[in-house]
């Protein structure tokens, strides 16, 4: 049926634009800047999927037209129609030759959009970070933030993994007691999940090969570029394994993650000028470390790093520059370690555990271990650590119904999107952060 009108312009994406070269088309999407020069106008666009310049000549386009464009002010929302032109000197090598625009919503000028071209201090950007996500900078972020997410569950269910959710509210710790967020829970106190492992182990048990993805939290009074109090971590669990298969599976994560987000996000690494040779340089197998030769690398290197003590963010440091690619240290002494860890046979003082760091200083990006399997060494370890034993009652019987080795790890997504990304902070590395000094927006 004819209603006698031309036809609407087709409504595109400026992404693949470049598909209507020549071609009357609408886009929908925000005032991203506008240069004026004598009777030109150059309004760029921005949509959410990329940017295109719009020209306008005076004496081509009705004065309306040209007075609406001039007066447009920033991030005002539009539906603008136009021919595409192709443009090598353009950004994404198009230009829209404007032949109308349409204001959605016109930003007040006496109320201008607060984040100007011009530079802004951090916390000024943190406090309009609702609106800083539209930024070029945090939007390609973002989408790298997705690529990781997405290339960590192909990862696992084209590897036999099976998602199982661990909960958020729960009844215990996991990860040590003192940083815990307690909640109110009707009559009794729960707390929210600093890792979902322990239900990951149970989940194991059922299915052999697990994994949980999820919100994680820890009241971190620490306020460093890698803490967060909210994250989100994934975390694969597998039932008859040991620190050898927890090492092996761990690597290749990495090594997939990396290669999907170098082939698939190479724009927006650019965008965020991110020198990608060190990535590429991202192959199996990865280095492996044991704990006392990292504490030998550390001094050797001018840190003053004891044998029995933690590693600090400078000592990981001091080690990971010693290597072009992750590099996994294991075997730490069990006494700096969580206390569901296998001990070493070997040297029992010492768990079945493993961190692996980043290269260029970006720090651990996963722990994990092996897990203690048998019933009375356990129970032995709640105690030591006055864990509460009813709490912990439902995770002890998984070593009285056919307890097997098994082990697992957990990888924090924000610290790897910082590590690819080549941000400093990981509170650009997830929409809205949640840190000890910001719970806004
Ligand atoms: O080393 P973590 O504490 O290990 C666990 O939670 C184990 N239960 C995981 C497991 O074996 N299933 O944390 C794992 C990872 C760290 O390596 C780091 O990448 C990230 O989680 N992470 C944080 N990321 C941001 N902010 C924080 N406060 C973080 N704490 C840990
Ligand atoms: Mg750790």
């Amino acid at each position: 049926m004819s209603s006698g009108q031309p036809a609407m312009p087709p409504a595109v994406a400026i992404h693949g634009i470049g598909a209507h070269s020549g071609q009357s088309v609408r886009i929908h999407g925000w005032l991203y800047n506008l240069r004026e020069s004598g009777k030109l106008l150059f309004p760029i666009f921005r949509d959410g999927t990329g940017l295109i310049q719009g020209v306008l000549f005076k004496k081509n386009v009705p004065p309306e037209l040209f007075e609406r464009v001039r007066t447009l002010t920033q991030e005002s929302s539009v539906e603008v129609t136009g021919t595409v032109r192709a443009e090598a000197r353009a950004v994404g090598g198009y230009e829209l030759d404007v032949t109308d625009l349409r204001v959605l919503q016109a930003v007040p000028l006496e109320h201008p959009y607060p984040i100007t071209p011009k530079e802004h201090g951090i916390e000024f950007l943190m406090e309009h970070r609702h609106l800083w996500l539209r930024s070029q900078r945090q939007a390609a972020i973002l989408r790298v933030r997705h690529e990781v997410i997405k290339a960590v569950r192909d990862f696992f269910d084209e590897d036999g993994f099976t998602l199982a959710d661990a909960p958020i509210l729960t009844p215990a710790a996991c990860e040590g007691t003192s940083n815990l967020f307690e909640v109110d829970y009707f009559e009794e106190k729960a707390y929210l999940t600093q890792s979902g492992q322990l239900y990951a182990e149970a989940a194991a048990m059922a299915v052999g090969k697990t994994y949980c993805f999820g919100p994680t939290f820890r009241a971190e009074k620490s306020k460093t570029r890698r803490h967060l109090t909210e994250f989100w971590m994934v975390e694969p669990e597998m039932a008859f394994a040991g620190l050898d298969d927890v090492m092996q599976l761990a690597e290749r994560l990495v090594a997939y993650v990396v290669e999907r987000v170098l082939t698939r996000r190479a724009a927006e690494l650019k965008v965020l000028e991110r020198d990608i040779e060190p990535l590429r340089k991202i192959k199996l197998p990865f280095p492996r470390l044991s704990y006392d030769e990292a504490v030998e690398r550390v001094r050797a290197a001018g840190g003053t790093l004891q044998w029995g003590t933690d590693l600090g963010g400078t000592d990981e440091t001091l080690l990971s520059q010693q290597f072009d690619r992750p590099v996994m240290v294991h075997r730490y002494p069990a006494s700096v370690k969580a206390f569901y860890m296998q001990p070493d046979p070997v040297r029992p003082e010492l768990a079945l555990c493993v961190d692996m760091l980043a290269p260029e200083g970006y720090g651990e990006i996963i722990g994990g271990s092996q897990r203690i399997h048998d019933l009375e060494l356990l129970q032995q370890r709640i105690a030591e650590h006055k864990l509460p034993e009813q709490a912990f009652s439902w995770y002890v019987d998984l070593r009285r119904f056919g307890s097997v080795p098994h082990g697992g790890f957990g990888m924090g997504i924000e610290r790897v999107v910082a590590w690819l990304c080549g941000v400093e902070h990981v509170r650009e590395t997830i929409p809205f952060p949640r840190t000890i000094y910001r719970i806004f927006p």
